[in-house]
């Protein structure tokens, strides 16, 4: 099983990636032989689109030389892939939007049947519509890439608890991390059984 990590917090050991490691070693400890990458965005050298449309008018290759190219192939390789982020101005951080940008090449031949798991950590204690802005958001990007949107977690860090000081947090993670595991596993089973 092949599960790609994105964090898209600018803080490299904040609340989103504590909150992330949690999920992933749920993952890992369900699945021994996983193969787990988490890449950290704000570390990669990734432009912002330009919507040249070549992709689109070539089918399929972006003209950008930067790591998006190496990543639109882990995308591919993944069997689920997890974006982490905080809420900022009730969105996504501006390293992740542009990843999202960047998939124009990308067609739902790519990512059909893929998992998709959600993460958010945020400030403001609810009432709070940032999360679920942010999740109606990706509900519209997955179904049009017909990406199976498994489940989303978010918790707030400052008018509440970091996630460093988060119990509930920590486990809820690492349980939904196991969660993913059991059910792709779930699903091969059914298709095997099918063939
Ligand atoms: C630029 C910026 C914008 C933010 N906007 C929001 C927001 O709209 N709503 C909210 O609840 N928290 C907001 N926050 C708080 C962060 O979402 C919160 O502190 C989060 O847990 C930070 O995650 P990190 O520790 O991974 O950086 C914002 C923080 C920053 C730096």
């Amino acid at each position: 099983m092949n599960v790609l990590a994105l964090l898209g917090s600018p803080r490299e050991k904040g609340n989103t990636a504590l909150l992330l490691d949690h999920y992933l070693r749920g993952v890992k400890e369900c699945d021994k032989s996983a193969r787990v990458e988490t890449v950290f965005l704000h570390g990669k050298d990734i432009h912002p689109c330009t919507g040249c449309y070549t992709c689109v008018d070539t089918g399929g290759t972006c003209v950008i030389d930067d790591d998006m190219q190496d990543l639109y192939t882990k995308l591919k390789d993944a069997d689920a892939f997890i974006f982490a982020t905080p809420i900022y101005w009730w969105s996504i951080t501006a390293q992740l939007k542009k990843f999202i940008d960047r998939l124009c090449p990308i067609t739902s031949r790519d990512l059909e049947g893929k998992k998709f798991a959600l993460l958010m950590t945020y400030g403001a204690a609810p009432p709070n519509r940032g999360p679920e802005m942010v999740t109606d958001m990706f509900e519209e990007i997955w179904n049009s890439f017909k990406v199976d949107f498994v489940h989303v977690y978010s918790t707030c860090t400052e008018d509440y608890l970091p996630v460093s000081e988060n119990e509930k947090a920590q486990r809820d993670a690492y349980e939904l991390g196991k969660e993913l595991v059991r059910k792709i596993a779930a699903e091969r089973h059914i298709r095997k059984d099918i063939q």
